[in-house]
């Protein structure tokens, strides 16, 4: 499985069975993460094995069960870090997708658990992702309709619908949607966040989600 093809099958899954991921897994996910890191100065961290995150009362109202792996969104202050955290945790998700691996992004209802992961001096911990094997692979959902988050939508090349449609797939904060993509002149792309909760971090899961339908040698992105 594609990163691509991922998309079309990931949805959120909150419950997971008490199924350690197993020690080959581990070292692809982690070495993906290095990766990661290393190209985006960030300092994403895999938290395996550890429940005590989503063991409180806060976990069962967020509905989460089972979950004993996270990932922890961890980097550098900056204007930018939350569109960041947003485009490579969600090709962490998608990567975990492809290894068979069901997830969900976390911003509120988890304990933050001393010594589970590092944040050093200069640093901004965002929020978690949870990992596992889901009791199940998630449902289809709600979605606004491509003419909703853009006006050219409808008379757009194929490309950039094709990048809208993945748009519309991403996880967002409480399924808002809450973005407008634009195709002005020579093929050049703007997003725009509207104000939401977490639309930043949204934003950049969105922008991943558009170039991997769009494809990133049809366009470029403007401000
Ligand atoms: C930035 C962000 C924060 C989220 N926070 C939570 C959360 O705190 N609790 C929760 O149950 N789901 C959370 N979600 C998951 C969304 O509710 C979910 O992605 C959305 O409903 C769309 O469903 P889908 O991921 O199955 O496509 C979050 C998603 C994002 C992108």
């Amino acid at each position: 499985m594609t990163l691509e093809e991922a998309v079309d099958v990931r949805h959120s899954v909150r419950q997971y069975v008490d199924k350690p991921i197993e020690e080959e897994k581990r070292q692809k996910l982690n070495a993906f993460v290095d990766d990661i890191n290393q190209e985006s100065g960030l300092h994403i961290q895999l938290v395996y094995d550890e429940r005590k995150a989503f063991a409180g009362g806060l976990a069962s109202y967020g509905k989460f069960k089972g979950v004993s792996n996270y990932i922890a969104l961890v980097g550098k202050k900056s204007k930018d870090l939350e569109e960041k955290i947003g485009y490579y945790g969600e090709k962490i998700v998608l990567y975990a997708k492809t290894l068979g691996l069901n997830t969900c992004w976390v911003a509120l209802t988890f304990k933050n658990i001393k010594n589970a992961y590092q944040v050093k001096k200069g640093e901004k911990f965002l929020m978690v992702i949870s990992l596992g094997y889901g009791v199940h692979n998630g449902f289809a959902r709600k979605s606004k309709k491509g003419e909703e988050v853009s006006k050219e939508y409808e008379t757009a090349p194929k490309w950039f619908r094709n990048g809208v449609d993945f748009a519309l797939k991403a996880p967002t904060a409480i399924n808002q949607q809450k973005f407008a993509i634009t195709l002005s002149e020579e093929n050049k792309v703007k997003i725009k966040a509207i104000f939401g909760p977490y639309s930043k971090v949204d934003l950049g899961i969105v922008k991943l989600h558009f170039e991997l339908g769009a494809g990133k040698e049809n366009f470029t992105w403007v401000d």
